[in-house]
């Protein structure tokens, strides 16, 4: 079964990140510049929480209140629930299903962020893989 790192092998390194103290409104025009779904939230290198649009959501909208007005820190999701690179891709997605998250920070042996998989990266390699076995199949039946 394929881990975590082999994404992230793939899909780079880097992570979006936030200070607790920046405005909701900063974050979301982070979210919307590089279009993803959440930031994980530093403080200084510490991750002490992940904002998503959910947050925002359910947090600021649906409460009346002025995105320019809250901080990241109020309504982030904390604490956060985050991984390593060698957990395998199908119990990434059962902790994803289990806590109904969409994102997984990948952190290394001393608690530092390495990466950030996506609900949404966790199912594009399942398929990738199953179109994989598809083909052997094919091979071995037709060859
Ligand atoms: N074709 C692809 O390679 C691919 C991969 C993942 C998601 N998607 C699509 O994007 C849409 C939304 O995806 P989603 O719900 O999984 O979440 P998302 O929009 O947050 O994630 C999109 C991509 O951005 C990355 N990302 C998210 N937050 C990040 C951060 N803080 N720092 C660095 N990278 C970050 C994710 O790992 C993922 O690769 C869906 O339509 C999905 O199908 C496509």
């Amino acid at each position: 079964m394929r881990t975590l790192d082999q994404i992230l092998e793939i899909k780079g390194y880097e992570v979006l990140t936030a200070r607790p103290d920046a405005t909701v409104f900063e974050g979301l025009s982070l979210l919307a510049e590089h279009e993803v779904g959440a930031l994980v939230v530093l403080d200084a290198v510490q991750p002490v929480g992940l904002f998503s649009e959910r947050d925002y959501a359910r947090k600021v909208i649906l409460k009346g209140l002025s995105s320019r007005n809250v901080l990241v820190r109020d309504i982030m999701a904390s604490p956060v629930i985050s991984v390593t690179a060698t957990l395998a891709v199908d119990k990434a997605l059962g902790i994803m299903t289990d806590r109904r998250i969409r994102h997984l920070p990948v952190l290394d042996g001393q608690g530092q962020i390495t990466g950030i998989v996506s609900i949404g990266d966790l199912v594009k390699d399942i398929i990738a893989e199953q179109q994989f076995t598809i083909e052997q199949l094919q091979h071995y039946i037709y060859s």
